[in-house]
């Protein structure tokens, strides 16, 4: 409890990172971890996440744009950092000059990148090379390249020595969260496939293909990298009994408390009315901050040791909790979600009480009206 407490704050458990990265990487103690850190880690900040997860052994971090990538090579971030997914403007010289690894899909992709690397050895040195990862569709069907058009693709990057080198094949899973989907099975067939024929190239790249559920359940396909995201925030995407321990708490403050009598009705619409006397407590967040709308009347929060509901519809940017014959202090500290260790909601419980997954739930709380602040910034 704090008469200063922000309106609006994410605190964010560093040391949860670092134990959730330890955690994936001896899952997978063949492989290298890659922490995926893009949409500004999950919500969670990508820099100080990224930090963490090479703290806890992390050897590369994946972002989807150049400009991610970019900002946390800028930023001082040293290890082997990987981005995938531009607009065809994307100009890569600054990815070659600046040792990011780069996702190609098709040969006009390819062509981007060497171009690139032409012009990073005008301004970075001849030695300037684009470090490729060739992206291999094997069922998605989002971005990667067809099994038809591939062997035209590995022949071309083979033959674009010395600008560019092919450090890896590499692929996404469509259904690796529904543990025994055929599609699995499926894909990873077509990646080996891929493999086969990138060597008959006369490549010799890694393999990486596990997002977080693939991590932690087909260790059959763990190969060089993997590269899990979710996970790493300590959100379980599959029914494991992992120890993983979600990062992210979102909290408020009780501001105002008042008592309201038997048949008063509360906020917009007075959806909701009382039905005795009451006390009232007025928190400063809305769906502004993240707190959905549609949650209205269907969510609780934690407020003095205890779950209390939400009352009436959520607004823009304040919401109200009934608090019974209770009388919390203002400027008590409300938790909307948390790790739920205590009996607080979780982030996944607003999902699944939005048909939603909590990927959206974190990644939303990236918003200039929260505070974000760091448990355990670490050295
Ligand atoms: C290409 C790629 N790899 C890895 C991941 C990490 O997936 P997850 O968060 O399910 O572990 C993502 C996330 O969507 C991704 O787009």
């Amino acid at each position: 409890m704090t008469a200063s407490f922000p309106r609006a704050e994410v605190v964010i458990d560093l040391s949860a990172i670092r134990h959730n990265v330890a955690l994936l990487a001896s899952r997978a103690p063949g492989a290298q971890t890659m922490a995926v850190v893009k949409a500004d880690g999950y919500g969670h900040g990508a820099l100080e996440v990224g930090r963490a997860a090479v703290e806890g052994g992390a050897t590369w971090l994946g972002t989807c744009s150049l400009g991610e990538a970019l900002a946390l090579r800028r930023a001082g971030i040293g290890v082997r950092l990987f981005s995938w997914l531009d607009t065809p403007e994307a100009d890569f010289a600054p990815a070659v000059a600046e040792d990011i690894d780069v996702a190609v899909s098709s040969l006009a992709e390819l062509a981007r990148v060497a171009d690139g690397v032409r012009r990073a050895r005008d301004f970075s040195g001849l030695n300037a090379i684009g470090r490729v990862h060739l992206k291999i569709d094997t069922g998605l069907s989002r971005n990667g390249c067809p099994p038809a058009e591939w062997p035209a693709l590995v022949e071309a990057a083979a033959a674009a020595k010395p600008f560019i080198e092919v450090v890896a094949i590499w692929s996404h899973l469509a259904c690796a969260d529904d543990l025994g989907h055929p599609s699995i099975d499926a894909q990873a067939k077509r990646f080996d496939e891929a493999y086969d024929i990138a060597r008959a190239a006369g490549l010799d790249p890694m393999r990486h293909i596990a997002n977080s559920a693939a991590v932690l359940t087909r260790p059959e396909l763990h190969f060089d990298l993997v590269r899990p995201g979710i996970a790493i925030y300590g959100l379980n995407p599959v029914p494991t009994d992992d120890d993983l321990r979600p990062a992210m708490t979102f909290k408020s403050s009780v501001v105002l408390t008042k008592r309201i009598p038997v048949g008063e009705s509360v906020s917009y619409g007075h959806t909701w009315t009382a039905e005795r006397d009451t006390t009232l407590a007025l928190v400063p967040v809305g769906y502004a901050d993240g707190v959905p709308r549609t949650l209205s009347g269907r969510m609780d929060v934690w407020l003095d040791g205890k779950r209390r509901p939400v009352v009436g519809r959520v607004c823009m940017d304040q919401l109200i909790v009934d608090c019974g014959d209770d009388e919390p202090a203002v400027g008590s500290e409300v938790t909307l979600f948390g790790q739920g260790d205590s009996g607080e909601p979780t982030a996944r419980e607003w999902a699944d009480k939005l048909g939603t997954i909590d990927y959206e739930i974190v990644t939303s709380m990236y918003r200039p009206r929260i505070h974000r602040t760091y448990l355990e910034a670490g050295s």
